[in-house]
């Protein structure tokens, strides 16, 4: 694992978007996993600009997002399609048909996950799959739980997950409860991983995830056993695992 500190959230988007336009650059028709939250989007806006001075080209890409909300059709402005549209993919030049986001929508949910994890699948899987983690350590929608779930499945969202993203909501009952989300298999099989993490609020987990033990109750501790895992943490997220690490 590879830790990379950066000096603030610019910074460690900078860094990212430079890890996320190398893999573009060196292969155009790449697959990326991508991200919703608020960590990566100084990386979009960064490959955004980018993109319009034409020094990254998206047209070849496919991208498969982590998650969705169940119940949130696209057009809703919370649900993730609708966030990865106007925080990113409607200012780049990448082809509609090469999107894709689990449908929360889908009349049989189970169906929907088998058939998201073979479209990976179909494409030769992931070639960098972009992170962000929760301040509970999951990643994806992927809670602390007894065990690693391994293929995209449904999940109920934990309530510290709730809490986390309730503010986007008009009231808690407008807010999913439940997700669809790659699992840990679909995550890990990704040739390449980049783990954003900025905040003081993110520095424990985060310790956890890197140094302590692996362990389904800190999701992304799995991240461990990957041979190519990238973090770009700022100095906040990274203070009690520089202290630790000495
Ligand atoms: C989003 C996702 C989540 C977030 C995590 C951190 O698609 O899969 O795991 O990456 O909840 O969210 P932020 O970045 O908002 O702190």
């Amino acid at each position: 694992m590879i830790i990379r500190e950066a000096k603030d959230y610019n910074n460690m988007s900078r860094i990212g978007a430079n890890i996320v336009s190398a893999q573009v650059i060196l292969k155009k028709d790449s697959v990326l996993g991508l991200a919703t939250g608020n960590t990566p989007i100084g990386v979009y806006k960064q490959l955004i600009k980018w993109n319009a001075k034409k020094d990254v080209d998206f047209s070849s890409v496919k991208t498969f997002n982590l998650d969705e909300y169940i119940g949130l059709s696209k057009e809703n402005k919370n649900s993730y399609y609708s966030f990865m549209w106007s925080v990113f993919f409607k200012h780049i030049n990448i082809e509609r048909d090469n999107v894709y986001i689990p449908d929360g929508m889908a009349e049989n949910i189970s169906d929907e996950c088998l058939s998201y994890e073979s479209k990976i699948k179909q494409f030769g899987g992931i070639d960098l799959q972009v992170l962000g983690i929760g301040r509970n350590g999951h990643i994806g929608f992927n809670e602390p739980s007894d065990c690693f779930k391994r293929d995209t499945h449904a999940i109920d969202l934990t309530p510290s997950t709730v809490e986390a993203n309730l503010s986007f909501f008009e009231n808690a009952a407008k807010m999913p409860k439940s997700a669809i989300t790659m699992g840990m298999g679909s995550i890990m099989r990704a040739k390449k991983i980049l783990l954003l993490c900025s905040g003081k609020e993110k520095a424990d987990v985060l310790n956890q995830a890197i140094l302590g033990d692996i362990d389904p109750l800190i999701p992304a501790s799995i991240l461990q056993l990957h041979s190519d895992v990238t973090v770009v943490a700022d100095a906040a997220a990274l203070q009690i695992y520089k202290g630790n690490s000495k």
